[in-house]
Formats: C-alpha cells, structure tokens, sequence
C-alpha cells in the first residue's frame, strides 16, 4: 500500500523509518538539519500516522514492501540510502536483505536483529488484546513511554517526552495490535547480516533501556565493515534525544558514502 510521507531537502535520498508506535514527526531534527543537505524520504508506516489503516497482521516484509512500493512511486528506482530506528530497523534490514538492488548504504538506530523470545510475544499479545479491548491507546502508552528514554530525559526534557506521548496516544488503536502481532512473528535475521554489503552506520542510544546499547552494538561487530557510534545521554529515542550527537554521526556517514 502507499504511505503518507514527508519529502524533504534537495540532494541525495535518504529514506527514514519510524519505530514503534510512533510515526515520521520522529524525524523532525533529523528533517531540519540533515534534510537541509539531503532529500529525507520519512515515510508512515502503514496504519501509524496519516497512512491508511487496514486490517490484518502487519508484519515486517509487509512494511517493508509498502516501502518499495512508495518509493516505486516516486520513481525513486536507483539506489537510496536508508535508515530506521528500532522496528524501523527491522524494516530497514528486511528492504536491504531483500531488495538489496535498491540501496546503497544503511543506518540501524536502536534495533537488533534477534525475534521475539515466546516472552515477548506474549507480552505483546497480551497488550495488543488490552488495546482492542479498550478501543484506546493508552495500554501501550503506559508499557513503553517509561522506557523509551534515557531517565533524565523525563526531568530534564519533559516538553519531547510530552510531544512523544501525545503521539502514542494518537495512533490508531487497530495499528497498534497489528502492529505488536507482527512484530512477535518477525524472523531472526542474525545468519542474514553477514549478508549486508552497503556500507553500515550502527548507532546506539548509551541508556537504551529497551534494546540495551550493547545488544545494538553487536549488529555492527557483524555486519562487514560496519561503522558504530554510541550516543550519549540518550536512550531508545536516540535521534531525537541527542539531536546533536546524532545528526553529526549520520552527516558524517551520509558524507563518508557520498552520492
Ligand atoms: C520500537 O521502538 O520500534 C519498538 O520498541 C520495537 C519493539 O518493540 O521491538
């Protein structure tokens, strides 16, 4: 399906995918600052934000092939850098593992590539089924907003977590338990990695308390020639917590692959 998207700046292309449950604004000092050298495609991924939401699971290759198919029509055919945090990162390694033609470089933010333990599922399952039931949001809210940042971003920032909660709150709650069933059924891809042959950027939020930096890290010990920046005073939201840190590593890879 297509996707809604914000298409910014002049230059080489950058496509940008959101994590879970949040949708393209994520980007927004991504779209600032980087979007003034680059041409940042920040798709939302079906369901989230002002794309359409349809029924049934959504799982990562389905994100992912809506991706292309947006990308497909923008005639954005030759390859393309591309970057994604956390489930956008499950997303991005599904497009590059299988459309691997179509990009040229990679940015892995806050992701890992194991599935889900039977655990999770069920967590996820159970939250989903919590979301349905109460036709809101707001049980999803509650088990992932403590979590999403580094602790002093809740004294220290409290304006970003408020802008990050609003949006949760503003998703579809149908999305939402879509979304969690695909995930739980996402594929291990840690075999594929060795696979990847774009050059990498590897960036880990340092107090990322749902992917542990040290889990992030790992993916760049992996893939061949990756690079790894870790960000500091930053936690799963790593982009938009430390823009600064984080927008000088990705301009910095972006200018390292050039066009
Ligand atoms: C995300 O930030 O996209 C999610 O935390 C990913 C996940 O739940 O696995």
């Amino acid at each position: 399906m297509l996707l809604a998207f914000d298409d910014v700046g002049p230059g080489p292309v950058v496509v940008l995918i959101h994590g879970f449950p949040l949708d393209r604004t994520m980007w927004e000092a991504q779209l600032t600052e980087v979007g003034s050298i680059y041409r940042i495609i920040a798709p939302d991924l079906r369901g989230f934000g002002e794309t359409a939401v349809p029924d049934g699971v959504y799982t990562v290759d389905l994100m992912a092939d809506d991706v292309i198919e947006t990308l497909d029509a923008l005639n954005l055919t030759d390859p393309v850098v591309l970057g994604g945090l956390s489930m956008g990162g499950y997303v991005a390694m599904s497009l590059v593992l299988r459309y691997p033609d179509r990009f040229r470089a990679l940015m892995l933010m806050d992701t890992r590539t194991a599935g889900d333990s039977e655990g999770t599922a069920r967590v996820r399952e159970d939250l989903a089924r919590a979301v349905e039931r109460s036709g809101k949001p707001d049980a999803v809210v509650e088990a992932m907003l403590p979590v999403l940042f580094a602790p002093a971003m809740h004294t220290k920032h409290p304006e970003v977590v408020a802008r990050v909660r609003e949006r949760m709150l503003g998703q579809s709650p149908l999305a939402l338990a879509s979304t969690l069933r695909g995930l739980a059924v996402r594929p291990d891809r840690s075999a594929d990695l060795a696979k990847i042959a774009v050059p990498t950027l590897v960036l880990a939020g340092e107090e990322d308390q749902v992917i542990p930096a040290d889990e992030t890290r790992r993916l760049a010990e992996v893939i061949p020639g990756a690079r790894l920046v870790t960000i500091p005073e930053a936690g799963h939201l790593a982009p938009m917590e430390n823009k600064v840190a984080a927008n000088a590593a990705i301009l910095d890879f972006l200018r390292s692959v050039g066009d």
